[in-house]
């Protein structure tokens, strides 16, 4: 095999290990930036529910609270008017999603679906958890899913879920005596669930990867290219002639021109020496000739 295959063998298998190499590292890194950045977005879609709920809690409750007896209004109850807002958000971003999520809900519309009550009852069995976060596939496509728990821990919330008789009459006409009672204090009774779609963050690393494939690709190939091309010039051909030379010289043939590389590097100054020894070996024969 020629100095120029083995070369370009050894260039090859070190350019595909650094590229396979680099390009995992950049997944990994864009994949962990990723993921932070749809953590972020759950987390704004939660702060925004929680605002919704504090501001029917403060300012829309206070105008309703005295007629609920005749009166119900569903747009007093926080949990509402979170998941009402976030409903006509909806209409706009169809791939985001948030729902208040109940073992035992007042609004059937609420009652957990089974993998709903899954994280729910993951976060019941263990109070530290803060939040669960999955990965779910669906048919419409990949979504980072969080449960944050909704627990009770406001007296005032017993009112309307400890037993019908405490309710206001007129929730109880509305809502039925059935569900969303017997909530106990320190109870987790639900959880907030908020997914967000991956696809586009997905697409974000795939792109990034993509291109530092093509950017290293691109370079590599400059640098075997030029590579190539410098070893031609600088290695393989001065040492192609040396050798036809040796080789005429090795069966006594002196007739060939003499070559010599100029300049100062390694195969400069072989061609130096190499014709140094030819010159006294040609010497050498004409004395033994003599
Ligand atoms: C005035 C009565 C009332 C009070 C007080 C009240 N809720 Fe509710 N709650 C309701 C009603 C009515 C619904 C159903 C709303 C709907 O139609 O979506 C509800 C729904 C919910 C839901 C959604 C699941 C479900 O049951 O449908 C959660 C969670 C919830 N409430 C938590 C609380 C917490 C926590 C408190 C205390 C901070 C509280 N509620 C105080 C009346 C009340």
């Amino acid at each position: 095999m020629g100095l120029r295959a083995k070369f370009n063998i050894v260039l090859v298998f070190a350019c595909l290990i650094g590229m396979g190499l680099a390009m995992f590292l950049s997944y990994q890194v864009a994949n962990r930036n990723a993921l932070a950045a749809i953590e972020q977005e759950t987390e704004v879609i939660r702060g925004n529910a929680l605002a919704v709920r504090a501001y029917t809690s403060n300012n829309i409750l206070p105008l309703l609270r005295d007629r609920q007896d005749i009166l119900f209004a569903p747009p007093s109850v926080p949990s509402f008017s979170a998941q009402t807002v976030f409903a006509q958000f909806r209409k706009s971003y169809p791939e985001y999603y948030y729902k208040e999520a109940a073992l035992n809900p007042t609004n059937p519309d609420d009652l957990a679906e089974p993998w709903e009550a899954d994280l729910i009852n993951k976060l019941r069995a263990d109070d530290s958890l803060g939040h669960i976060a999955i990965e779910r596939d669906t048919e419409e496509g990949r979504f980072y899913t969080v449960a944050y728990p909704l627990k009770i821990t406001n007296e005032a919330c017993l009112t309307c879920h400890s037993v019908p008789a405490a309710a206001p009459a007129a929730m109880v006409d509305l809502y039925g005596p059935e569900n969303g009672f017997g909530w106990q204090m320190n109870e987790i009774i639900g959880a907030q669930i908020i997914y967000v779609p991956m696809e586009v963050a997905e697409q974000h690393t795939r792109d990034t990867v993509m291109a530092l494939a093509v950017g290293l690709g691109v370079a590599f190939l400059l640098v075997l290219t030029v590579t190539n091309l410098l070893l031609g010039r600088i290695v393989v051909s001065p040492v192609r002639q040396m050798a036809e030379i040796a080789e005429k010289t090795s069966l006594g043939d002196f007739s060939i021109p003499e070559y010599e590389r100029p300049g100062k590097d390694e195969i400069a100054s072989l061609s130096r020496s190499f014709n140094r020894m030819r010159r006294s070996l040609d010497s050498a024969m004409k004395m033994l000739e003599e």
